[in-house]
């Protein structure tokens, strides 16, 4: 009972130091520090934090920026701390002036750590720290990724409107015409009835505001416009994805000569009467939208799912829409 309660405390460290994997092993020693050790780890990182800080709070050696980042980055790390023995970890030495490789000793400059400590300006005598090493308990990282990582991730605006323009056969031709405005190049979408969606970051710059904040929906960022990027599936982004989607597709049908969704010869009249080539088509967009090589099983359930009702409350070409439209909603062409 007590060993369950102990493990739910150290569950956020354990994440923390990325070692979940290890987690429920009693045996391991990379089950992350306990309460305790979190404890008199805090005690040295308070003081060593003030000759250390001003160097060591960002970027790859941020030793200093969070005790988690001090406990897998120093505590823990095999490299700059041995556990038990404080002669040969290279920590100690840095702070006592005899460190053995591209440094002599931390702070780099003035006098090192442990003359500071001797004139009794820090938290921690040079002694205590040599014991908190001495009595260290050795924990190792897990080499493997933490199972709480997020593994999928869904396309960026940016990636959805390049996507859709190679897959639909599609390009800025089809929604903007060159424009000017105090002599600087623009794009003009004029009318919005074919959904343009566009970031405010690209050369030439969108004339419109409607498409901007189409972009902005898909969760696309913009710098100058301080719009952080979203890359979350959050209702707006579903909302416009259904709209572009759809109108889109009716842009790639109705285009002539385009040959990115239907084969040649082939036309958005032909409807179930003729399954086959429906099929056939079915069969196409599951490669080229989703890089799926569909079964028949996938195929005729789409027909009769997707295709056919749509057909039936409608015509054929409604059908294609849709159903172009149902590939590009689906989980298998959002995330990657
Ligand atoms: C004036 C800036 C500065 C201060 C203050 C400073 N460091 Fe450093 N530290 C550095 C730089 C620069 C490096 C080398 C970075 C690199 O190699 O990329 C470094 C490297 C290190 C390393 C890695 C050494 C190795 O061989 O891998 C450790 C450990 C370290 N510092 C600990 C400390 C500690 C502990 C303190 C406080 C007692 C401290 N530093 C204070 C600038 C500083």
């Amino acid at each position: 009972m007590r060993k369950r309660i102990l493990f739910k405390i150290v569950a956020p460290f354990v994440v923390a130091l990325g070692v979940a994997s290890c987690e429920g092993d009693e045996s391991n020693p990379c089950g992350g520090p306990t309460p305790e050790e979190r404890a008199r780890n805090q005690e040295v990182f308070d003081a060593l934090a003030p000759s250390c800080q001003g160097c060591h709070v960002t970027g790859a050696r941020g030793y200093f920026a969070s005790i988690e980042a001090f406990e897998s980055l120093v505590v823990y790390n095999a490299a700059v701390v041995v556990p038990g023995k404080p002669d040969t970890s290279e920590l100690i030495r840095l702070l006592e002036g005899k460190g053995t490789r591209a440094f002599k000793q931390m702070p780099i400059a003035g006098p090192p750590f442990a003359e500071i400590a001797a004139s009794g300006a820090t938290k921690m005598t040079m002694a205590q720290i040599r014991a908190w090493v001495t009595n260290l308990e050795a924990r190792t990282a897990d080499p493997l990724p933490s199972i709480e990582a997020r593994r999928i991730t869904r396309l960026s605006a940016d990636d959805v409107g390049r996507a859709l323009y190679q897959q639909l056969g599609l390009s800025d031709d089809d929604f903007y015409v060159a424009a000017s405005s105090f002599d600087i190049p623009h794009k003009t979408a004029q009318s919005d009835d074919g959904y343009p969606f566009t970031s405010p970051d690209s050369i030439p710059g969108p004339y419109e505001n409607l498409p901007v904040e189409r972009y902005a929906a898909l969760g696309g960022g913009s710098a100058p416009n301080q719009l952080k990027a979203d890359g979350t599936v959050s209702p707006s982004f579903l909302g416009v994805i259904t709209q572009v989607s759809q109108r889109w597709c009716a842009l790639a049908l109705d285009k002539a000569g385009n040959p990115a969704l239907l084969p040649a010869g082939a036309s958005v009249q032909t409807g179930s009467a003729d399954a086959a080539s429906v099929k056939a088509v079915l069969r196409a967009w599951y490669l080229h939208f989703h890089a799926v090589d569909a079964t028949d099983a996938d195929v005729d359930r789409v027909f009769s799912t997707v295709f056919v009702p749509l057909e039936m409350e409608k015509d054929a070409r409604n059908a294609y829409i849709g159903t172009c439209s149902y590939f590009i909603r689906h989980p298998d062409w959002i995330f990657y």
